[in-house]
């Protein structure tokens, strides 16, 4: 195993967890209207509240997809077989693509079903939740549907340094993205 194997899994493991990624900061670009709990509360509170919307959710999570597409299409330009990461197969990694995108806005609205029952007003920062969330979606997912390639690329060996990095590599781009997103004035606070 030399050093540049490991560096080679490390950046695959960021790269085919783009697409998990993308969809948070896409759905705060495009979202709006209509949320996902109707307007409706629960013991007096919002079951989810307004910054979850049906735009940002649909939007936000085949923008993901879509970018996934043309992240293997760009692969295959290159001929590379294996689809830098994603697998061999395109139906594959369409569903893979799917389990990145649609889990990670599916846990970051349990993200938000959970701010809301701890008393943590829309918006308002919960350190690692409002980090991670979306992380632990997007592997529940893939977890379910596509646990081989979850632990080829993630686990097996020194694979699992790729998944510690990609750890660390999320928060850091969190923390990042929100405060470009803040300045932009797309977000109302810097978390
Ligand atoms: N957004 C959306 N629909 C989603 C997720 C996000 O419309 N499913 C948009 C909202 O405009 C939201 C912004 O993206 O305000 C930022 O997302 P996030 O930080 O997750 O939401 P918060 O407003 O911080 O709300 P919460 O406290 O519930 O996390
Ligand atoms: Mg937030």
């Amino acid at each position: 195993m030399e050093f540049v194997d490991v560096l080679l899994m490390i950046v695959v493991g960021i790269w085919v967890f783009v697409p998990a990624m993308l969809p948070n900061s896409n759905a705060a670009l495009i979202g709006g209207h209509l949320p996902v709990d109707f307007g409706k509360s629960w013991r007096g509170v919002r079951i989810l509240g307004d910054g979850k919307t049906w735009r940002g959710f649909i939007g936000g999570a085949l923008s993901g997809v879509a970018i996934g597409v043309l992240m293997v299409w760009i692969s295959t330009l290159f001929g590379s077989e294996n689809h830098w990461g994603f697998g061999p197969s395109w139906a594959d990694n369409i569903g893979i693509l799917f389990c990145l995108s649609f889990g990670a806005l599916i846990c970051d609205m349990l993200g938000s079903f959970v701010k809301r029952r701890i008393g943590i007003e829309r918006g308002k920062k919960a350190p690692l939740l409002d980090q991670f969330d979306y992380v632990v979606g997007a592997f529940l997912l893939l977890g379910i549907f596509y646990p081989g390639w979850v632990y080829s690329t993630y686990i097996e060996g020194y694979h699992i340094i790729a998944l510690i990095v990609l750890l660390l590599f999320v928060y850091v781009s969190h923390r990042v993205a929100n405060y470009i997103g803040y300045w932009m004035g797309i977000k109302e606070n810097p978390w």
